[in-house]
């Protein structure tokens, strides 16, 4: 499959993203359409993260962030977080090998310790026994919210500056990107929300300050490579002016 633009049109390809960020959102309305329950809708959405990773891993876009749990989800009726929690105990034992044979590193953004003690272990565990790995990078936003990463932020920043270990009149954007969980990472060159919801829930307000935004009505569970592509291919022909002319 080729991303260049026909031939005729305009000449350059655009490049792909370097970084994907996604709202997986409608895991609930895709099962309540189906009469099912909302739990079976998100068992159905970790499905569809498989096939993403892997059009990832296809076109060697080498950072992928996916919002999995808000620290406004923690709101939701008891079993319903149960379900979930448990359905993340099972992404890291049935990923895996997946993750280790295709050289995907994981990583955990978001309040890792709000999670249960038992999830924080395997989810360390797998970051440590991935940590090297180099072909693509998969963020897993959990219990994760901006404005709560920003305020982490800004506290780790007044505590630097109280111990003397940073001057207050250098403290710049790169100071604020350096202390938010993101660190060191390119920010997303786009933004898919499926699900058709026209807002952004508390997910990356620092990075997305630049990001393309595609807004698909597809819910999460339907989402899969050929969507994925499609949106890749209206990246690249969009023009991206970063505020100049
Ligand atoms: C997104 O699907 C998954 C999580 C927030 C964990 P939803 O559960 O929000 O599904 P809808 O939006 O109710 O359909
Ligand atoms: C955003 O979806 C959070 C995740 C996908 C994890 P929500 O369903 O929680 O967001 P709202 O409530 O529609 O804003
Ligand atoms: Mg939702």
């Amino acid at each position: 499959m080729s991303f260049n633009l026909p031939s005729g049109e305009a000449a350059a390809p655009r490049p792909l993203p370097r970084h994907v960020a996604v709202i997986m959102d409608g895991n609930g309305r895709w099962a309540q359409k189906r009469l099912l329950s909302r739990i079976f809708g998100h068992e159905k959405g970790a499905e569809a993260v498989r096939a993403i990773v892997r059009s990832c891993r296809e076109l060697g876009i080498p950072f992928l962030t996916l919002y999995a749990f808000s620290t406004e989800n923690w709101q939701r009726p008891q079993a319903e977080i149960s379900a979930l929690m448990g359905l993340l105990r099972r992404f890291v034992e049935t990923e895996r090998a997946e993750l280790t044979q295709n050289n995907v590193r994981l990583h955990v953004i978001g309040c890792i310790e709000r999670l249960p003690e038992d999830l924080q272990a395997a989810l360390r565990g797998l970051m440590a026994e991935t940590a090297a790995h180099s072909a693509l990078q998969l963020n897993l936003a959990l219990s994760y919210g901006g404005r709560d990463e920003i305020a982490r932020a800004a506290r780790a920043i007044a505590l630097a500056v109280r111990a003397g270990r940073l001057d207050p009149e250098s403290v710049g954007e790169e100071t604020v990107a350096a202390h938010l969980d993101t660190r060191g990472m390119p920010d997303p060159d786009m933004l898919i929300r499926t699900g058709g919801d026209m807002r952004i829930s508390n997910f990356l307000l620092w990075q997305l300050a630049y990001s393309e935004i595609f807004v698909t009505p597809t819910l999460w569970p339907d989402f899969g490579r050929e969507s994925f592509l499609q949106i890749v291919h209206e990246f690249q022909l969009r023009e991206r002016r970063f505020g100049r002319v």
